[in-house]
């Protein structure tokens, strides 16, 4: 066999022996590249004399020839396996199940769905959000609020206290979130419009009560504040809060230290199999307590009744979520149960707005 024989046969049988086609172009660069066994060869004609160039010339050509051929068979082979081998790897079953994003899959629960609609709705009317500490003093928990010393309106509360300290001083945890008003006028020049939503603490246990529970302050303080801006805040609170174009309220007399005069407040509902529906019906709710704020808690947070006047009201947020969202055992908010939780729920990227609807 002639040197160019074997040469050819050489390069033939590594193009049948490349495995992919990065090994081929390796071949075909080594036989046909600019410094390619082939390619040396036919740079070798140009010496020749004109006879032996034409015998040789013709042979080298059949050769290059042959191997262009083989080569681009092989990569033809090559290609088509490289595609089978994908098309068989990244094959996708469409009938599978969709899977749930973790996103999708936890929920949000009743409470802070509940906290998220009064803020916006709250947010919406031009209120601020404050907030204060769980644990208070009982300087503003009570006798900034004007519960006296020794008053027995302090009995009202059944307060969770810490031990006492050396000056006699005792933190509690706070019976209500009517402190944070004492924090805000303390910290903020009128006018002032907040609401605190927050963790409350009473000894109490039973189907209505929990030893901690929630509750949203709402308050207002400037010179020409009166009931008539608060009848109608809370009316439209109401109204947008339990989604419906239509609510009948109740103000009852009542007592609280803070305010004067004081106000219970009751919603009109009709219960129906375990339903209740509102605006309508012959049944009457309390739903939040409320009033003027006295002019000893203006006084004891340096606000001059003189010229400032103002109104507050606090509520239960559980006691509001239980009626809006059918919860029957308020105890059931705080056990943590995944099965409860996925049925009672939110989806966490339904976030309650005025526009697109609070609970929808
Ligand atoms: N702090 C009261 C309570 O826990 C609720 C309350 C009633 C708050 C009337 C107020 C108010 O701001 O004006 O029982």
């Amino acid at each position: 066999m002639s040197d160019l024989e074997n040469l050819q046969s050489q390069i033939l049988s590594q193009i049948a022996a490349a495995p992919d086609e990065a090994a081929l172009e390796a071949v075909r660069v080594a036989a046909l590249g600019k410094k390619g066994a082939i390619s040396a060869l036919l740079a070798t004609l140009g010496k020749m004399a004109p006879d032996e160039r034409k015998t040789e010339g013709a042979k080298i050509n059949l050769a290059k020839d042959a191997v262009t051929e083989a080569l681009t068979t092989r990569r033809d082979v090559l290609k088509t396996a490289a595609l089978d081998a994908r098309l068989a790897s990244e094959t996708v079953d469409v009938t599978l199940p969709l899977r749930e994003t973790p996103a999708e899959a936890g929920r949000i629960h009743p409470l802070s769905q509940v906290w998220d609609e009064l803020t916006t709705i709250f947010a919406d009317m031009g209120f601020a959000v404050a907030e204060g500490p769980d644990i208070e003093t009982d300087d503003y928990n009570f006798t900034k609020l004007n519960f006296p010393v020794g008053h027995p309106a302090r009995e009202m509360h059944d307060t969770f206290f810490f031990n006492p300290k050396e000056d006699g001083s005792r933190l509690l945890l706070r019976t209500h979130t009517s402190p944070v008003q004492v924090r805000t006028m303390l910290g903020q020049k009128p006018p002032i419009r907040v609401i605190c939503p927050g963790r409350t603490y009473r000894i109490d246990s039973d189907a209505t009560h929990t030893p901690q529970f929630h509750q949203v302050e709402g308050l207002v303080i400037d010179k020409g504040a009166h009931l008539g801006h608060l009848k109608w805040i809370l009316h439209e609170f109401c109204k947008a809060f339990f989604e419906v174009d239509h609510i009948n309220m109740r103000f009852r007399p009542s007592f609280f230290p803070f305010t004067e005069p004081s106000l219970e407040v009751d919603i009109q509902c009709r219960r129906d199999k375990g339903e209740i529906r509102f605006g309508e019906g012959e049944d009457w709710l309390e739903i939040l307590g409320c009033g003027m704020v006295h002019p000893n808690v203006l006084r004891a947070c340096d606000i001059d009744p003189e010229v400032y006047q103002g109104f507050a009201w606090g509520m239960g947020i559980d006691r509001i979520a239980m009626l809006k969202y059918g919860i029957a055992d308020l105890r059931q908010l705080f056990e943590g149960d995944v099965r409860w939780l996925n049925h009672y729920g939110f989806k966490p990227l339904d976030i309650p707005s005025l526009a697109g609807g609070l609970s929808s």
